[in-house]
């Protein structure tokens, strides 16, 4: 199959470069720099940022160009307008529908949306909180964990609410469960990987991650599985979930997309391949029988 990755030169986009080319399929990789990693692609163009008005022109006509077969968007800031613009693509886009990946942009309304849902994620206020801290205070748009803060008195603290959101800090282990939504059959998929070491020490990125099979972490499938139902997200995603000193798991934010982990999670790109295989298989039989009752007439 041919493929296109957005972003490819970055972390999730190169890593799913490589592990399709490793399943002998064909990477057209796009993305805004032209660096080493994203010559990982067999073809590569330059793309205008996803803020450009020419982004969804440019990647459609790369799309139609390159003879593109299926479209794996990786790039955070591009997900609600290639989920709308999706129909003028011409080759299916993994992406969910754009009222799902409208709630996992914003982490306000993913919290809430989550808390209304039943699903446990750290208390974010809408005021200042009083009592103890410590709190985070992070932006509600992912921004690769730049702008994440650590706060332990909430005096003096401005707070830029278009932009910015205050919570309760959860001091427990943290993991990153990748899971796979079909969007036919609505079956799950999850692989729970656990952080390692974070960058930036109590926060930020994994340096490594350790995956927990048969069960070691059911409540982390779990509750990954539940936020990613009750945001009505479906194909790849990749969760941010971290236990509070009691062990309970709470969600701290949802990437609609494959993440830089999803190496760690091979079943997750078998899943949208099979997926993508399947859907041209049957869109093939229906042109055939189409043309055959063409023939007939
Ligand atoms: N409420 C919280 N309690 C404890 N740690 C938190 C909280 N919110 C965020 N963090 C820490 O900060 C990191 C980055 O936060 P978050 O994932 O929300 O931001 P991001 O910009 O989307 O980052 P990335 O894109 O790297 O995942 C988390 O992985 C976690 O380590
Ligand atoms: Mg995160």
């Amino acid at each position: 199959m041919r493929i296109l990755i957005t972003g490819v030169g970055g972390p999730a986009g190169a890593s799913l470069a490589l592990q399709s080319r490793e399943r002998g399929h064909e990477v057209i990789g796009v993305d805004m720099a032209d660096t080493m990693t994203a010559r990982i692609a067999d073809e590569f163009h330059t793309v205008p940022a996803a803020t450009d008005p020419d982004a969804m022109p440019a990647l459609a006509r790369i799309a139609r160009r390159s003879g593109a077969e299926l479209v794996i968007p990786t790039v955070q800031e591009e997900l609600p307008l290639i989920a709308a613009a999706a129909a003028e693509v011409p080759a299916p886009v993994v992406v969910s529908p754009f009222a799902a990946i409208a709630l996992a942009h914003d982490k306000r309304y993913t919290m809430t949306a989550l808390a209304k849902a039943g699903v446990a994620v750290p208390e974010t206020f809408d005021g200042m909180p009083t009592g103890n801290g410590p709190w985070v205070i992070k932006p509600r748009r992912s921004r690769g964990g730049r702008g994440v803060q650590v706060v332990e008195e909430s005096a003096g603290i401005e707070l830029d609410r278009e932009f910015e959101l205050i919570q309760e800090f959860v001091p427990g282990d943290e993991y990153c469960p990748q899971v796979y939504r079909c969007p036919d059959s609505g079956e799950v998929t999850v692989v729970v990987l656990e952080k390692l070491e974070l960058r930036e020490g109590i926060v930020g990125n994994a340096l490594g991650v350790l995956r927990r099979d048969n069960g070691e972490a059911s409540d982390i499938a779990a509750i990954a599985e539940d936020a990613v139902v009750a945001l009505g997200l479906v194909g790849p995603i990749d969760l941010d979930v971290r236990r509070r000193a009691n062990g309970e798991p709470v969600v701290l934010e949802i990437n609609a997309r494959f993440g830089a982990n999803s190496a760690a999670a091979p079943e997750l790109l078998d899943a949208v391949l099979a997926h993508a295989e399947r859907v041209s298989g049957l869109e093939s039989a229906a042109s055939d029988s189409a043309a055959g009752l063409e023939e007939a007439a």
